[in-house]
């Protein structure tokens, strides 16, 4: 599995990083927070996981890196929505990965006080703990695509199964942070806003502040459902023959990042801080990663002899046809760049739900 023979950076010691101050994760016990744990804690950190346990699926998570884990981990179970407690978290911390979320469109939809509250009052909770703090640790936040709304002018056309770019003029490099902002959704406002406050922390307080907006990410211990990681899910339902939704015509594209390579995008973040910091930067797998749906179930046929029986549904609310990351920003400035292509990144989250079926640990949740 890629997961062991990954080559992750080493999170270095400069900057005064003591190993026995811990880093805090907000939301370590979903899928990205739990991957970044269980990294940094193998590279000798300290991490505080700070959840409320309300994703479906997070507490498996949590067993998990308890079980892997025991000393290292700290675990305060509790929502960023309350402010006493986050402050007295985040008074002795050396980082903050903060990316506790409401995280599905259709959730915003139904309930936009709900995702305001979580997303724009809880980062705005986060960022004031650590303007007040006496230590102010820097703060890495995930944001997203869907802040760039729905790219309407992109001129795009259908070719074998996806849309492409019709027209030059657009840059095939992808959609990078000069992109004016266009939210749309609730949750594409909660999370742009939330976003801005993040960046605007930097500029009026000076604090050491981080956005990655993040296309689509996929991997291990991600319990995807219709709503959010819909890489995972494709590849749950067709391990458990089971019929698939499609909203919209399915050749909508997006690049697909694998966890291992955000996880090490993160920590190289971390080790040059004093470059990124108070930036904005677009991370996803890139134009050589991109896949539109139809392309990622017949990837699934291909690969596993898995045919699903395919349902259509009408486009939903916000829904991008093309989204690709431009990350050459980030690559410029420390290096960074995708390593897993689909194809393996596939396998190993094919495993990882094969394995955990004839484990009979349910990852349908
Ligand atoms: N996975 C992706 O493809 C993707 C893409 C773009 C952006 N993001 C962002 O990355 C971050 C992590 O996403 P993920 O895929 O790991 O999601 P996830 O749902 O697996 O993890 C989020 C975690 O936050 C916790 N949480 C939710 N509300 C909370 C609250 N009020 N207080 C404390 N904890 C709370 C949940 O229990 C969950 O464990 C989110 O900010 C999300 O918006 C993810």
């Amino acid at each position: 599995m890629i997961t062991n023979t990954y080559r992750f950076n080493n999170v270095n010691e400069k900057n005064g990083k003591k190993r026995d101050v811990p880093v805090l994760i907000t939301g370590g016990a979903g899928f990205i927070g739990a991957n970044l744990a269980h990294q940094l804690m193998l590279q000798g950190e300290t991490v505080i996981v700070y959840d409320n346990l309300s994703r479906p699926g997070s507490e498996k998570n949590l067993r998990w890196l308890a079980d892997e884990h025991s000393e290292r981990l700290k675990i305060c179970i509790n929502d960023i929505r309350n402010y006493n407690t986050i402050k007295e978290v985040i008074g002795n911390v050396k980082i903050v990965f903060h990316f506790a979320s409401q995280v599905a469109v259709t959730t915003s939809i139904e309930n936009p006080l709900y995702d305001f509250d979580v997303n724009v009052k809880g980062t705005l909770n986060i960022l004031e703990a650590v303007r007040t703090s006496s230590v102010h640790p820097p703060v890495i936040m995930t944001s997203t695509n869907k802040v760039y709304g729905g790219l309407r002018d992109i001129p795009l056309k259908i070719k074998n199964n996806r849309y492409v770019i019709a027209s030059n003029g657009y840059d095939e490099m992808g959609i990078d942070e000069m992109r004016p902002l266009d939210f749309q959704s609730p949750y594409g406002c909660s999370k742009g806003a939330a976003d801005q406050y993040v960046l605007d922390y930097a500029k009026t307080y000076g604090l050491d502040t981080v956005v990655f907006r993040m296309s689509c990410i996929y991997g291990p211990h991600q319990f995807g459902n219709e709503d959010q990681g819909w890489v995972v899910h494709f590849l749950k339902k067709a391990i458990y023959d089971e019929d698939i939704c499609i909203y919209g015509d399915g050749c909508q594209v997006r690049d697909v990042l694998h966890v291992n390579d955000l996880i090490d995008a993160f920590i190289t973040g971390w080790n040059e801080i004093d470059t990124i910091r108070r930036n904005v930067f677009n991370i996803g797998g890139g134009p050589e990663n991109s896949v539109s749906i139809l392309e990622l179930i017949d990837y699934i046929h291909e690969l596993y002899g898995k045919k699903m029986i395919v349902q259509y549904a009408p486009w939903r609310t916000g829904d991008q046809k093309y989204y690709v990351s431009d990350v050459s920003k980030y690559n410029r400035q420390t290096g960074w760049y995708p390593k897993v292509n689909v194809r393996n990144g596939l396998d190993d989250v094919y495993n990882w739900v094969y394995q955990a079926r004839n484990k009979d640990e349910h990852i349908i949740v």
